[in-house]
């Protein structure tokens, strides 16, 4: 089945879903995924809510777009978006507590508006036709902690070992209570993949966490 998100669409999809039963929070054929950027801070942004260039590593940009242009779909919170040269076309799931459950996002025909408080993520992704592959999951902090309540099959963690970010923005929101991620992430029953070198002189590495 594959649906579109234009507004008839929606009308048809949601009288769908109320007929049908979708008990399930997960599709078994979707993969859910995480990338993220961190400084030696553990912090995704500055205290301010930016991303500074530090953490913009030419290395690490090239295998983020390259992974999001093979995933089924995005998802990020209202203030988040990868701004990159494929994002036109991407399917994406845009959290926010704006609605109850799952709108049509008036300004983008390929996206939804997702309150994952009202409606389960098995539902928002049937309703915008997606129910294979990955859905890649991009932040920020609030996104990365709610889906760690679905559950990652992936987790795929940059670290910026030369950007200091103190006060900012943490990867995980326990991580404010002295966690670091990759504590996090083994909490969540992840564990590591080999130490990947993206960047020497920026002392930035890639390690993919998997269930
Ligand atoms: N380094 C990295 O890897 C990385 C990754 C992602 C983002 N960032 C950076 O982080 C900064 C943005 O951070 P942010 O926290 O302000 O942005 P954000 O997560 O994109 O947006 C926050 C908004 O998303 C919605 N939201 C978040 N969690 C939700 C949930 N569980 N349920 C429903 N809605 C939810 C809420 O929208 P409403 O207010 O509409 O309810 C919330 O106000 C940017 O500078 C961005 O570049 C960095």
């Amino acid at each position: 089945m594959h649906l579109g998100v234009g507004k008839q669409t929606y009308v048809m999809i949601s009288r769908t879903l109320s007929e049908m039963s979708v008990p399930e929070t997960r599709l078994q054929s979707l993969r859910v995924e995480g990338y993220a950027i961190v400084s030696v801070d553990h912090t995704i942004a500055d205290r301010n809510g930016r991303m500074p260039n530090a953490l913009r590593i030419d290395a690490d940009q090239r295998f983020f777009a390259a992974s999001l242009d093979v995933a089924s779909a995005v998802a990020h919170g209202r203030y988040s978006h990868e701004q990159q040269p494929h994002s036109e076309g991407r399917r994406r799931l845009i959290l926010t507590r704006r609605v109850a459950g799952i709108e049509p996002d008036p300004s983008n025909p390929l996206a939804i508006l997702w309150n994952p408080a009202g409606c389960s993520l098995a539902q928002a992704c049937i309703s915008m036709g997606v129910t294979a592959g990955v859905l890649a999951v991009i932040g920020a902090t609030d996104v990365f902690g709610e889906f760690l309540h679905i559950g990652y099959d992936a987790f795929h963690l940059t670290r910026a070992g030369r950007a200091r970010l103190p006060g900012g923005r943490p990867l995980f929101p326990r991580i404010a209570c002295g966690m670091t991620p990759e504590e996090v992430l083994a909490d969540h029953g992840l564990t590591p993949g080999p130490v990947q070198v993206l960047d020497r002189a920026a002392s930035a590495t890639l390690v993919t966490w998997r269930r």
